[in-house]
């Protein structure tokens, strides 16, 4: 099926970008987290994206995670340097063929030889150039950009996206807007929190998950396919899809099967939708349940520590040796604690994130929920079942 349209928000955000909200400090960059896989990637590129262009903003899309060995500072100067191709245009392409090593633009010398190598440093002037031969504010998007603080380049290019900003908006003239958004709210909040990070005191708002409208949508849509369903039930379809953690693919491949005439469902499909939503959040779970049973005690230790810790997660500090020792059942030194997390770090998927500070919290945000579910039911930590002992090869 086609994205569902969210338009009000896309206007909402622009508004509040180009500093016409009556409150709040958006042009001073909106940081928008939410969960994996709740559509904020196709939000920004499908909504955002085109609602900033139709208000005459040149926009640049840029997301961390498309390649994530790269490092995350050339990702986003190239993301740059490719706007700035089609505007430097002809000046600068036939200035290069002609050997010219460098041109004026729009009052600003443009060295060739660098076009489409724009580094940390320079990222100021590629993005002053990209306004002033445009004419018109530039909207940055960094999706996933909680990435670039894993090292030490792409915290480099935060910092010059900060002084950029500064440098480029007055009060009343916004020509800078800059839009990050990340899966995982703490992580996010590192580029905000302390007095260090590049963004100290803006806010991180939650991006608003699909809604109300968004079921009623795609009820419509089953009435108009499927005549003979009306009415759909709407509040069991919205609770099917919270229970899918409000994650649109899940919940609309669930939707697909229960409605396909292969299920061979005698009943209503909505509590069939539901049924498969909680089978689903089941199994995600069982896969959690599995992948920590399966990690070594310090391992196990360490993440368990992690898990109920969230943002005050000190790898190293007396009371989390204590906690290891007393889960494992002897001493743990920092270097062993050190190798467990640099294990859970390189697993395939990757269980563990590292900030280039040496700061550690969980991949998968996902988790925190399991955790705090299991130990609500008593049933923290998992244990293996029968004849599955974990073994500690170290
Ligand atoms: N507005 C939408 N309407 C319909 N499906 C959507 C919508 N947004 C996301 N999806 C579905 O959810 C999947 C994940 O969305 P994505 O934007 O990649 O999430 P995120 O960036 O938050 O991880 C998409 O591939 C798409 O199938
Ligand atoms: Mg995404």
């Amino acid at each position: 099926m086609i994205a569902f349209q969210r338009t009000v928000l896309a206007q909402g955000l622009v508004s509040a970008l180009q500093g016409k909200a009556l409150l709040g400090d958006a042009h001073n960059g909106l940081f928008l987290a939410a969960p994996r896989r709740t559509g904020k990637s196709t939000f920004l590129q499908g909504d955002l994206r085109p609602a900033l262009q139709a208000a005459g903003v040149v926009v640049v899309y840029v997301d961390l995670w498309a390649d994530a060995r790269r490092d995350p500072g050339q990702l986003i100067a190239e993301a740059i340097a490719r706007a700035l191709e089609p505007q430097l245009g002809l000046v600068a392409r036939s200035a290069k063929k002609a050997g010219l090593e460098k041109v004026k633009v729009g009052g600003l010398e443009v060295d060739t030889s660098r076009i489409g190598k724009v580094d940390g440093l320079t990222l100021t002037e590629a993005l002053r150039l990209l306004h002033q031969t445009s004419g018109q504010p530039v909207a940055l998007i960094i999706d996933e950009a909680q990435h670039a603080l894993t090292s030490e380049a792409g915290e480099a290019a935060m910092s010059a996206l900060k002084s950029a900003r500064d440098q480029l908006n007055q009060p009343g003239s916004v020509n800078l807007m800059l839009v990050m958004s990340g899966s995982d709210r703490d992580k996010l909040m590192r580029l905000v929190h302390t007095v260090a990070a590049p963004f100290y005191g803006s806010q991180i708002q939650r991006m608003p998950p699909l809604g109300p409208d968004f079921i009623a949508h795609v009820a419509v849509l089953i009435e108009s396919q499927r005549p003979d369903l009306q009415p759909v039930d709407q509040a069991l379809l919205q609770e099917a899809f919270e229970v899918f953690g409000q994650r649109p693919q899940f919940f609309m491949a669930a939707l697909g099967q229960v409605l396909s005439p292969l299920a061979g469902l005698s009943g209503r499909f909505e509590p069939a939708l539901l049924e498969a939503a909680r089978q689903q959040q089941a199994s995600d779970e069982a896969q959690m349940e599995s992948e920590y049973l399966g990690l070594k005690l310090t391992e196990q230790a360490v993440l368990w520590r992690m898990l109920e810790q969230g943002p005050r997660y000190r790898p190293y500090d007396a009371e989390a040796l204590r906690f290891y020792r007393d889960k494992v059942g002897r001493p743990v030194s920092v270097a062993l604690a050190q190798k467990a997390l640099e294990a859970l770090r390189q697993r395939m998927p990757a269980l563990v994130w590292k900030s280039a500070r040496g700061e550690y919290a969980l991949e998968d945000a996902a988790m925190h929920r399991w955790f705090e579910g299991r130990v609500a039911a008593g049933q923290w930590p998992p244990q293996p079942s029968q004849g599955l002992l974990a073994l500690d090869e170290e």
